[in-house]
């Protein structure tokens, strides 16, 4: 299925707790070409919509979003084919591109045969693929880990090849295991090995330890993916897509300002009002990001902390 058009090689990751519709907007407005909704669990779409739907209510009541960051692309996790074809369905009208995680290295989720533990499962990752490209027309794309431990740090190869034969667009790879974390370094020369693993078609994005706009530019050039994704990089710090394009077109960029970073944040927390999913304990967590690399960061971020108030963020943050 075709991918819709970017307006930039550079993407928004997503981020549990962090791409929040309000933080996603910023991102798409500051020059993101995708933006992707945090991980979504498909069987809370498909009981949600059970009781929404009593209300005549819709889904975009549960996973909010605005149509000021399309293209935008909404993140699945879960493995039970029932339900994956039943939530595919239900999002479907909503989003431009659907994702499939199988990246997501924390227990609560591989515990139930989800996220980076389906790369050792071929066979049910096969039948995820297949189900999602028979249950909607719009592009089903694949995020995931390299592998579980060091020792089998390839088990991303095979599930890209099942992942081109059934269909799949576009496979962004984060070249780290399960066992890693976020420690060490992501490996970009998977990510290089997987652009000349599968056809032309398939689209790659390269995701991992892009902190500046520098590193955008040389993940490209080093490993030929077709598109780079950012994640704590942009975290407090949407500005980095802008800058992230100016690079890419070797144009001259600053860096940002306390007072750009200052704008940004009340911007953010204005559109947070619009969005009544985002709990305050995540957007004083969103402002704490906006202190990163500032003077006097880690004394703000404190007072932030303790603020219990957007309008007590807003007055600490000047
Ligand atoms: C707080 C946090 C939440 C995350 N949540 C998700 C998620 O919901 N889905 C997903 O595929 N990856 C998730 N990730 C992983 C990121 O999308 C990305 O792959 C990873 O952070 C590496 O990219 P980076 O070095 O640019 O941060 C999360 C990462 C962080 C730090």
């Amino acid at each position: 299925m075709k991918l819709p058009k970017f307006k930039s090689q550079a993407f928004f990751a997503p981020m549990a707790g962090i791409s929040d519709p309000a933080f996603r907007t910023l991102c798409a407005e500051m020059g993101a070409g995708l933006v992707v909704t945090e991980l979504t669990s498909i069987n809370a779409i498909v009981a949600k919509e059970k009781i929404l739907k009593k209300d005549g209510k819709k889904i975009s009541e549960f996973i909010e979003f605005s149509e000021k960051e399309r293209p935008i692309s909404i993140q699945l996790f879960g493995s039970d084919i029932k339900l994956l074809s039943k939530s595919a369905q239900i999002v479907e009208p909503y989003f431009d591109i659907i994702d499939y995680n199988m990246g997501c290295p924390a227990p609560h989720i591989t515990n139930q045969m989800a996220g980076a533990a389906l790369l050792q499962k071929p066979d049910l990752t096969k039948k995820i693929f297949t189900t999602l490209i028979n249950a909607v027309d719009k592009p089903i794309t694949l995020k995931m880990r390299t592998g579980v431990n060091n020792s089998d740090c390839y088990l991303w190869k095979p599930v890209a090849k099942i992942a081109e034969d059934c269909g799949i667009s576009m496979i962004t790879l984060h070249p780290r295991t399960i066992k890693q974390g976020y420690s060490g370094k992501a490996d970009w020369n998977m990510i290089k090995e997987l652009r000349s693993v599968v056809n032309e078609q398939v689209k790659v994005v390269g995701n991992g330890d892009i902190t500046k706009p520098e590193d955008a530019k040389k993940m490209i050039e080093q490993t030929g993916c077709n598109y780079i994704m950012i994640g704590r990089g942009a975290m407090g710090n949407p500005q980095i897509f802008s800058q992230i394009n100016s690079e890419m077109r070797s144009e001259r960029w600053s860096e940002t300002t306390f007072e750009e970073k200052k704008k940004t944040l009340h911007k953010y927390l204005e559109l947070t009002k619009k969005y009544p999913t985002i709990k305050f304990a995540s957007i004083r967590t969103q402002a704490m990001q906006f202190t990163k690399g500032i003077k006097g960061g880690k004394e703000l971020r404190n007072k932030i902390a303790r603020a219990q108030t957007m309008q007590e963020i807003k007055e600490k943050f000047k």
